[in-house]
């Protein structure tokens, strides 16, 4: 470029201006093709869910499910699985024997590939998936309830599950504990590893606990 041309100089200055502004452009497209991506694949139906409470569809792999199951052989009642993904565990809880089985799920693909699922499997009449959202259904008639949601989110389900079930609940939890509960049992290691809490054990613990405090005795 020619140092002393003024002309040039201000066609080399709109050349960088126009580079920065398209940078821009193509940062706010990307930005915008993310989020259409994740709200209208990944997370559609989460509209009215608050940012903080929201939780990415990772299915439990087939060893997680077998842990869940097992901690749950020998039990019947209502079955519950919170963010129900694309059903395997109402299915495997199904053929388990539960009855009724019942995922809550808000995102409507997921909803219409465990219909498929359940079709598929020939059980379609036998299993419900309803588009709920897990943290406003009332769970005060569930027997057994599967988790397999964040860390982020936990402590404020303990507090969801202590209000509304009954004693008799077992609530199993995959990939990651509840953060202040004592699990009854546990089967599996790292990822496979589900915990087991009993809710009427739950309440006993907390109960010892508020009762060791108030004497100056706590329990550790
Ligand atoms: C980690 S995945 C687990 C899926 C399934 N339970 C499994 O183990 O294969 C969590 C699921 O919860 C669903 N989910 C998250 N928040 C929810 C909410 N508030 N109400 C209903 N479903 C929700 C997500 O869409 C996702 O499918």
């Amino acid at each position: 470029m020619d140092q002393d041309d003024p002309g040039e100089a201000m066609a080399e200055l709109q050349d960088r201006h126009f580079g920065g502004l398209g940078i821009l452009q193509v940062a706010a497209g990307t930005s915008l093709l993310a989020y259409a991506v994740w709200a209208g694949l990944l997370m559609p139906g989460f509209r009215k869910v608050p940012l903080r409470l929201q939780v990415p569809y990772v299915p439990a792999s087939r060893k997680q499910v077998d842990n869940v199951m097992r901690l749950l052989q020998g039990r019947s009642g209502k079955m519950v699985d919170l963010g129900s993904g694309d059903g395997r565990i109402v299915l495997a809880a199904y053929r388990q024997g539960f009855c009724p089985v019942v995922g809550y799920e808000l995102n409507p693909w997921l909803l219409q590939l465990s219909r498929f699922h359940a079709w598929r499997a020939g059980c379609a009449q036998k299993v419900s998936y309803q588009k709920k959202d897990l943290w406003k259904v009332n769970l005060a008639d569930c027997k057994n309830i599967t988790v397999f949601l964040a860390p982020s989110v936990l402590h404020l389900l303990e507090n969801k599950l202590l209000e509304e079930l009954p004693n008799e609940t077992r609530v199993i939890s995959g990939r990651f504990p509840l953060p202040n509960w004592e699990p009854t049992a546990t089967v599996g290691e790292g990822l496979d590893k589900v915990w087991a809490y009993d809710i009427g054990d739950i309440r006993q613990n907390m109960e010892t606990r508020a009762t060791a405090f108030l004497q100056g005795t706590p329990v550790i």
